[in-house]
């Protein structure tokens, strides 16, 4: 994994919107893998500046989010599909861009479709994460074995309480959500994560140093041959090499 720590979250933002940039300039026709939550927001905007200054070109790349929650509509302003929409789908053309759907009578089958969808397309190039506080990547929660493919899981209570300062109330969080699975995540080509913020640092600390296990799903990033973390010093802050 290659460590890169920077002064503050827009050095962090710069530097990830600059990497998939970079991508999309190498391969147009690129398969992106897209995040949610409040840590990507900042390279969105960057990545829209970008585009508009005609210095890259998103209109060959094929995109696929890595969750949703189930049971609110796509429309609902808290909505993954939404968020998307928002930040960077209504502002830069994409050839394709697939979010899983939690509204289908059949969860299992769309995280089968999800990931079949992924593969015919020859896979995910870069994958950007975001990462939770217990150390989730996707929606993929702390558990006793690592997930596979896209599929439905249940958020830990640390995800409803974080999620909470986007909805009206608590019993407003959905408990449920469709993710794509660790193997999903870690078929991607390369991956980018990133994290900002001292409140992060516990669980970057057991990404990069700690022991690899389902408890702490971004741990298994350490068996991923091409992954960067870009972390501001906060995030940084429990690292003992930096
Ligand atoms: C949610 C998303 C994750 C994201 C995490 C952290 O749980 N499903 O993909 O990484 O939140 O969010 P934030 O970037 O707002 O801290």
């Amino acid at each position: 994994m290659v460590v890169q720590i920077f002064d503050n979250a827009k050095l962090v933002s710069r530097a990830c919107a600059t990497l998939i940039a970079a991508q999309v300039i190498q391969k147009p026709d690129s398969v992106l893998g897209l995040a949610t939550g409040s840590s990507p927001l900042e390279t969105y905007r960057k990545l829209i500046k970008m585009h508009d200054k005609g210095l890259v070109d998103f209109s060959a790349v094929k995109s696929f989010n890595l969750d949703e929650y189930i049971g609110i509509p796509k429309d609902n302003p808290c909505s993954y599909h939404q968020f998307m929409k928002d930040n960077l789908f209504q502002y830069v053309e994409f050839a394709q861009t697939h979010i899983p759907d939690g509204n289908v009578s059949s969860l299992e089958e769309e995280g089968l479709r999800y990931d079949r969808l992924i593969e015919a397309v020859g896979g995910i190039d870069l994958q950007l994460l975001g990462i939770g506080h217990n150390g989730h990547i996707g929606f993929n929660e702390p558990d006793e074995k690592f997930s596979s493919g896209t599929q439905v899981v249940h958020l830990a209570e640390s995800t409803i309480q974080a999620n909470r300062r986007f909805f009206d109330s608590e019993k407003d969080v959905p408990s449920m959500a469709i993710s794509m699975g660790i193997g999903t995540i870690m078929s991607a080509k390369k991956i980018v994560l990133i994290a900002m913020g001292e409140d992060k640092a516990e669980a970057i600390k057991g990404t990069v140093e700690g022991e690899i296990t389902p408890w702490l799903p971004a741990s298994i990033l350490q068996l991923h041959n091409n992954v960067t973390l870009l972390c501001d010093r906060g995030a940084a802050s429990k690292l003992s090499g930096k």
